[in-house]
This record gives C-alpha cells, sequence and structure tokens, in this order.
C-alpha cells in the first residue's frame, strides 16, 4: 500500500523546547566510574585521555555533539539512600559508603562538586534529584542551601571551604525519584508523599524563590498521577513521568514508544484538571525525566543495563524522541535514561568508547529537530501482527492503526529549514508521497541510517550502524529504506 506524509508548516504545535534532549547519570553500575572519569577514579586510568579536572575526554566530547541542556543526577534509585554531604569536601575524608539501591560500595569520590564541574566542561545545566527516601527536610535544605546559597551561612561557607566562592546556581530539582515503588530503599504513599511535597516545596521556595520544583509522578497513567497533582499542582512546575519501553521483539521495540505518547496526553488531561480545580492560571509541564527502551530481562545479573543496542532499538528511541517533538507544547524536559555505559547510546571500557545504534536518533535529533513543531499525518502502510508483550497489556493506549512510517518535522524560521524525521520500521522499503503545505525552494540534505534489526555496533565494528548522507532533491516522492531512520531537510 502506497502511504503518505502531510506536513502542515502552518500548524505550530508549539516550539521545541531543547531540554527534551536532557539526559540522565545515576550512581549505578559504570555511569559515573568508568563513564563520565575513569573506573581509577580519582587515580588516573593510564589509558583514558582526560581533562586536568579528570574527566573522560571521548565522553565529553560525544556530549558535545548533542548538547543536552540538562543532565539530571545522582538517581534514579540512587537518590533514596544517598546523604550528599558523603561526596563533598576534600578526597580524603570522603566515606565509601554501602549503596542499598544498586548493593554496591559507593566510593564517593564523585559528588556535588564534581558533577557540577563536569557539567561546566560539557556546558551543561545540572538538574538535581533530593532524597525523599532516607532523607529528610533539613538534609535537602542543607544541600540547597550549599549549592545556591551566597549568604554568610553555614552551608553556603562549607561550600567556600571546599574552594567554591560562588554559588552553583541549580535550578531544577526533582522531590524524590519513583518513591511510589517498591523497589525503594524507602517507599512512601501516595497521601504522604503528597503532604510532604508540599512542605518540602513551601521550605524550598523559602530559601530559595528560583528553583523550579518537579513532583514525582509515576507513568502518567496511575492513581499515583492523579492523586499527587490534585494534592501538589500549585507547588509546583513540573510532573515527571517515567516510562522503559520493551524491545523483545522488533515490533515492540519500534511500536511500544506510542504508549508514551497517550500517556503524555493522559498526564496533560490530569495536569489541565488539578489546575482547574484550583483556578490555577500558570502551566505546569511534563517533565519526562527517565525513558528509553529497556528490558531488563535481556541483560540480567550484575553488567545488567549494559544493553547493546540493535537496530529495533535505535528505531523506537526514534520514535520516543517524535513522540516529545509532538507534544512539545507539553513536554518541556526530557531526560535519556541513562546517559553513558548504563542502557545507554554511550558505551565505554578503558581507553575506547563506541556510539550505540541509538546515539544516532539522539544526536540527530537533538541537532535537527529544532525550531517549532508542526502538524503532521501518516497514511497508509501499516503493520497487522499480533500485538503481544507490553503492546497488548497497553492496548488501550496504542492507537489502532500502527503505520510502518513515524514522523515528527520542525520548522526553523531564522534558517527557513523544515526537518522531516520518519522512522520506517517495516521490514521492506516503503514509499511515501511528501504533502507539504508551502513550495520547498530546495533539497537540502538527506541522513540516513539503516540497517538490520539485530545489526550492533561494537568496539570492533564502531561505525556498522551509522549515518550515510547524500544531497536531497525537491522530489515529493521518497523510498525509505527498510528499518531506517531519515532526516529530510528542506529550504523553504
Ligand atoms: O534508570 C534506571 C532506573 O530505572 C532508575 O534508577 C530508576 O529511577 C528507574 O526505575
Amino acid at each position: 500500500m502506497a502511504s503518505s506524509l502531510s506536513i502542515t508548516t502552518r500548524h505550530t504545535i508549539a516550539p521545541v523546547d531543547r531540554k527534551i534532549y536532557s539526559g540522565f547519570v545515576e550512581h549505578m553500575g559504570r555511569c559515573v566510574y568508568g563513564g563520565l572519569v575513569p573506573a581509577t577514579h580519582p587515580e588516573p586510568s593510564k589509558l583514558d585521555d582526560c581533562t586536568p579536572e579528570g574527566f573522560r575526554k571521548d565522553v565529553l566530547e560525544a556530549f558535545k555533539e548533542v548538547k543536552p541542556p540538562l543532565v539530571r543526577y545522582p538517581g534514579g534509585n540512587y537518590c533514596a539512600n544517598f546523604n550528599w554531604m558523603d561526596g563533598v569536601g576534600p578526597m580524603a575524608e570522603r566515606k565509601p559508603r554501602l549503596e542499598l539501591a544498586w548493593q554496591n560500595t559507593e566510593p564517593n569520590t564523585f559528588g556535588t562538586n564534581e558533577f557540577v564541574a563536569w557539567c561546566r566542561a560539557a556546558e551543561i545545566e545540572p538538574f538535581f534529584c533530593l532524597n525523599m527516601g532516607t532523607g529528610d527536610l533539613r538534609e535537602a535544605l542543607a544541600w540547597i542551601e550549599y549549592c545556591n546559597s551566597d549568604a554568610n551561612s553555614y552551608y553556603a561557607n562549607l561550600r567556600r571551604s571546599h574552594g567554591i566562592e560562588k554559588p552553583h546556581k541549580i535550578t531544577y530539582w526533582c522531590l524524590g525519584n519513583e518513591v511510589y515503588g517498591d523497589w525503594q530503599v524507602a517507599q512512601v504513599s501516595k497521601e504522604a508523599y503528597a503532604a510532604m511535597a508540599i512542605q518540602w516545596a513551601k521550605a524550598i521556595r523559602m530559601l530559595d524563590p528560583s528553583v523550579k520544583l518537579v513532583l514525582c509522578g509515576q507513568h502518567g497513567f496511575n492513581d499515583w498521577d492523579e492523586y499527587v497533582l490534585q494534592q501538589c499542582v500549585d507547588w509546583v512546575d513540573y510532573h515527571s513521568i517515567h516510562l522503559y519501553t520493551e524491545q523483545k521483539t522488533h515490533e515492540m521495540a519500534v511500536y511500544a514508544p506510542r504508549i508514551a505518547e497517550t500517556s503524555i496526553v493522559w498526564t496533560q488531561a490530569m495536569i489541565d484538571r488539578a489546575r482547574y480545580a484550583k483556578k490555577m492560571d500558570r502551566k505546569v509541564k511534563i517533565c519526562f525525566d527517565e525513558w528509553n527502551v529497556w528490558h531488563p530481562e535481556k541483560y540480567p545479573g550484575n553488567d545488567g543495563h549494559e544493553e547493546i543496542y540493535n537496530v529495533s532499538d535505535m528505531l523506537g528511541v526514534a520514535v520516543w524522541l517524535h513522540v516529545f517533538v509532538r507534544h512539545a507544547d507539553i513536554v518541556e524536559i526530557a531526560c535519556i535514561a541513562q546517559s553513558v555505559n548504563v542502557i545507554s547510546p554511550l558505551f565505554t571500557k578503558e581507553g575506547d568508547m563506541f556510539k550505540q545504534t541509538t546515539w544516532w536518533p539522539y544526536v540527530l535529533a537533538a541537532q535537527y529537530l529544532v525550531g517549532r513543531s508542526v502538524s503532521t499525518h501518516v497514511q497508509g502502510s501499516a503493520w497487522e501482527g499480533e500485538r503481544t508483550g507490553q503492546l497488548a497489556t497497553n492496548k488501550g493506549m496504542l492507537p489502532e492503526t500502527l503505520h510502518h512510517l513515524d514522523m515528527a518535522a520542525t520548522v526553523d524560521d531564522e534558517k527557513k529549514i523544515l526537518t522531516v524525521s520518519v522512522v520506517n520500521s517495516k521490514l521492506e522499503d516503503v514509499e511515501a508521497d511528501l504533502h507539504i503545505d508551502q513550495p520547498i525552494k530546495a533539497g537540502i540534505e538527506k541522513i540516513e541510517v539503516a540497517g538490520e534489526p539485530e545489526d550492533v555496533n561494537s568496539f570492533e565494528h564502531k561505525d556498522k550502524v551509522s549515518p550515510v548522507r547524500s544531497e536531497l532533491s525537491a522530489e515529493t516522492k521518497v523510498v525509505f529504506k527498510r528499518c531506517s531512520y531519515t532526516i529530510l531537510r528542506y529550504q523553504l
């Protein structure tokens, strides 16, 4: 069946906030030690090429290609049992601690100031998550004072005594992480959380009214989300949701991210209902601060979470990004979970790094899917197989028709460039007619990443799956290769 892609450049959804290309660094596995810094940290590595501060140059350079506006830190589940005080001050006095979320010993040689220094080197804004598990409000206020205050006060002076004169000025703070989950070191009920979140938000705003607070939501389709929003919506700036989509089969990998589309729409409705009840004009946006394609069963054990991503996963990540662009009016922050080694598009070992398949949609979307998000519509060729796994359990959240092509488009009005980003999940080429509501002056460039569903990159074959750039004509019939991610750039 022929396919058609309609793009209405005159219908703006909203400007794309580049914060949807944000990242996430957790003290988990080799994300920090072995990822941002050598595994030997604070001792230098013999093999890793590092900056004078001891940051891996290869990882830092890769981040600079994406330019994620924010990176969330230090977790994740890790948050619920960490004490920020263990990770500041002279190295010789740092205390290794038993870490319960991931059952490790955390050396604490990399903490608040090291992370902020890394962010400054990468030109990224740090985004912190408070411990609402074992941590109390006093500890949270102390951390915020340490980071943000320039008063002559104990924790601001403690920071100065650690050699940091100027406050870090951290704007974005999460009020806990997944505190509803029985996997948390300290789990709470929705009632207890909502009461606590209001108290914490009030006190935090007294300390620093400039902060932006993120409420801890679930998936956006739970009673938890509805309840905490009803109670707390007027105390926060964002509602956080998390979702990981399964990839046991090619179809799950590429279609399950569409569940997130519904979860965004439902979350928006819950936010608006809560705002209505409180007669609130101020908008509250979605912070999708953990998302990715991930199935822990596929990579179990201690090295679990070091998932090697194939082409199907790459297409899934591209669809995830399309979902955020299509909902640019409500999703203001999204953090790929995670940024290095742990379910990540970047994979390192001592002295080397490679970019996984999922790196390509992430970096290309961050570079080209910018400007204003515009309306798109796909018709034609669709997948009609049996829906299993997450596609079956979340049946009501998926569209009736799952088209083989998935698309998002943006217009950069300054440069007069239309970018059309297309996933072809079909195991065959698909020809499509492009219907654009204004004349195209010229094609600029086609960037295509394609492969077989199971293809992966590795240290031995770093470029097996990588982009191919070619000239693009103004022709409106385009063939999308089987299993491909394509960016088309047109001059308007
Ligand atoms: O990103 C891995 C883990 O997934 C995070 O620590 C947690 O928040 C989520 O369950």
